[in-house]
């Protein structure tokens, strides 16, 4: 299932996107909260290997309605900061399904989340290690492990290798006895070596490291391999063989358990769940044709911008875009699509062929559901879209548009 046009429109689900765009306004981003769940369902099948856990990555898209729908599901979360640990919390995640891996954690955040909330901490660091084991001793703990290589489609998401993630595999021994000198127990390991993996080796790569490790853990109860499991962006682009995946690292942690006892599998996806079920519509404020020293160019100009697509600009990433009631018009025009804010750099997608566009016209950039509105921002005073899901043929607001009270909130007039 993925969001397509019918005709001449985009639907969402059974929704056309010009009627949301009509009923809730632009800039909007909305869900197809079925995709959401088929993304999860289609992992979840893929794993011959019974005991599993999904934790959502929930850093990718935090809105509410989409964790709701995982967490009937059966998912549990990843967290990085104490905010989406209690978010998830108070959507009812089940505690136990939940795992904070911060980066910089400070001693306040850990008395936070596993003092109060309860939540059990992936340990990032020997700093952070023994911190923890001062505050908590005799409790249970996970270490992130860097295995010392790395994959992703960016350096900015490659995550492991010379990065500043996780304990290098030669400071492993060094962790374990600052573990015994507080008598934590190590309950996982955890690796998380990028974002945008296309293939299966990476996964399979990591999953025997960490099993190894775990053989002279006694008190093991999973090993988490980390989300990254990528999807197209730009025509061409190859898909993530969820089957093979599945059947893979099935068999080498079936294989493991077989010698050394059942252990949980974890993984934390977060854009394969999210990434195709999302878009974000924005609606054309002018056409601009632009004519400097004998060359010309068009400008298709959007009431949204990089603030909501910060991705584009940061990590080159392609989003397809498509005219809502004009989906299947001939693409006949180039244009650069640009935002509203005062940056030359607010460029949303370069040098595409578009059908011929008018003012009010409304664009759908595809698959924006992950790392968009969780990485949104307000520069130039810019308040955030709306987010809208829909279930069933049925639209929900599950986020309003900011207002400009809620960005003088903070402020000390
Ligand atoms: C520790 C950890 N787990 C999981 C993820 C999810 O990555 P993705 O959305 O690429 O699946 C990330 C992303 O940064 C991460 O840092």
């Amino acid at each position: 299932m993925v969001i397509e046009a019918r005709g001449s429109y985009l639907y969402i689900g059974d929704v056309r996107a010009s009627d949301l765009a009509e009923s809730f306004g632009t800039p909007l981003f909305a869900y197809d909260g079925d995709i959401v769940a088929g993304n999860y369902s289609k992992l979840a099948r893929s794993f011959t290997y019974r005991d599993v856990e999904i934790l959502y990555s929930c850093k990718a898209n935090s809105n509410p309605g989409v964790l709701s729908i995982l967490r009937d599901l059966g998912a549990g979360v990843d967290a990085s900061s104490p905010q989406e640990v209690l978010l998830s919390i108070m959507l009812g995640f089940p505690r136990e399904k939940i795992m904070f891996t911060g980066s910089g954690v400070t001693d306040e955040e850990m008395k936070y989340v596993r003092g109060e909330l309860g939540v059990l901490v992936n340990v990032d660091s020997i700093s952070q290690l023994r911190r923890y084991g001062r505050l908590f001793p005799d409790t249970e703990i996970s270490i992130r492990v860097n295995p010392g290589f790395g994959y992703g489609y960016h350096e900015f998401t490659t995550t492991g290798g010379l990065t500043k993630f996780g304990i290098g595999l030669d400071s492993l021994g060094r962790a374990l006895e600052i573990a015994r000198e507080y008598r934590l127990k190590v309950i996982g390991l955890h690796s998380h070596v990028g974002s945008g993996i296309l293939t299966v080796e990476p996964y399979a790569r990591v999953t025997k490291l960490l099993l190894n490790l775990a053989k002279n853990l006694p008190g093991i109860e999973f090993v988490d391999i980390g989300g990254g499991m990528g999807i197209p962006q730009k025509p061409g682009d190859g898909e993530f063989n969820c089957v093979e995946f599945g059947r893979v690292i099935s068999e080498l942690v079936e294989e493991y358990s077989k010698s050394f006892g059942g252990i949980k599998l974890r993984i934390e996806p977060g854009r394969f769940i999210v990434g195709n079920a999302g878009v974000l519509l924005a609606k054309v404020v002018e056409v601009k044709e632009v004519s400097e020293g004998g060359s010309r160019k068009l400008f298709v100009m959007v009431d949204s911008s990089v603030n909501h697509l910060i991705r584009s600009v940061l990590m080159d990433v392609y989003y397809e875009v498509v005219a809502v009631s004009k989906a299947n018009s001939p693409r006949e025009v180039e244009v650069d699509i640009v935002g509203n804010l005062c940056m030359t750099g607010d460029v949303l997608a370069k040098a595409r062929k578009m059908p011929r566009l008018e003012e009010g016209d409304v664009l759908a950039f595809m698959n924006a559901g992950a790392y968009t509105y969780s990485t949104s921002s307000n520069y130039n005073m810019r308040p955030r879209p709306a987010e809208v899901l829909v279930c069933g043929g049925r639209a929900k607001l599950t986020r309003r548009r900011e207002r400009f009270s809620d960005l003088i909130a903070t402020l000390e007039i």
